[in-house]
């Protein structure tokens, strides 16, 4: 089949939802690993929505991507608590030297680093989650280890 065509079905199949637009756009990141441009068309085609609303609700959500991620996902904590201990500066530096922006990849397609907003580490922030694996008290050496051992 198609991608359009795995698109058309995996929105039927959440058609039936009562607010069935975030459960679909979740069904197509898990399938897809990201939310492709062909999906906004589809989902409003069948929602009978504009692409300008769809487009809204998956910009709004920090949780969908718009392009396929690197092999390696870095998630930093943006949140309050991670934040007053120093993680903006950390995270900022990070991918200045990556030379990327939030949720972008880098050139060699090794890691995509994202946002998250709180990963329950508040106590020993600033915490990240690499590849789903949560890390606590990060500072500017423990991140670039980690970002270079994921091949940043
Ligand atoms: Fe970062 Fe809770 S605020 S883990």
């Amino acid at each position: 089949a198609t991608s359009h065509e795995d698109l058309r079905a995996i929105v039927s199949d959440h058609m039936h939802l009562e607010g069935p637009m975030l459960p679909m756009l979740h069904a197509i990141q898990a399938d897809f690993g990201y939310i492709p441009e062909d999906a906004i068309s589809v989902i409003a085609d069948m929602l009978n929505m504009t692409r300008a609303e769809v487009y809204g609700v998956v910009t709004f959500y920090h949780d969908f991507r718009k392009a396929p991620a690197g092999r390696h996902v870095v998630r930093i904590c943006r949140a309050e608590a991670c934040q007053s201990v120093g993680g903006t500066a950390l995270s900022e530096a990070a991918l200045a030297r990556l030379g990327i922006g939030w949720g972008g990849t880098t050139a060699n397609g090794a890691v995509t680093v994202e946002p998250v907003y709180c990963l329950g580490l508040c106590a020993c922030g600033p915490a990240a989650m690499v590849d789903g694996k949560v890390v606590g008290r990060l500072d500017a050496a423990r991140l670039d280890a980690l970002l270079a051992e994921a091949g940043a």
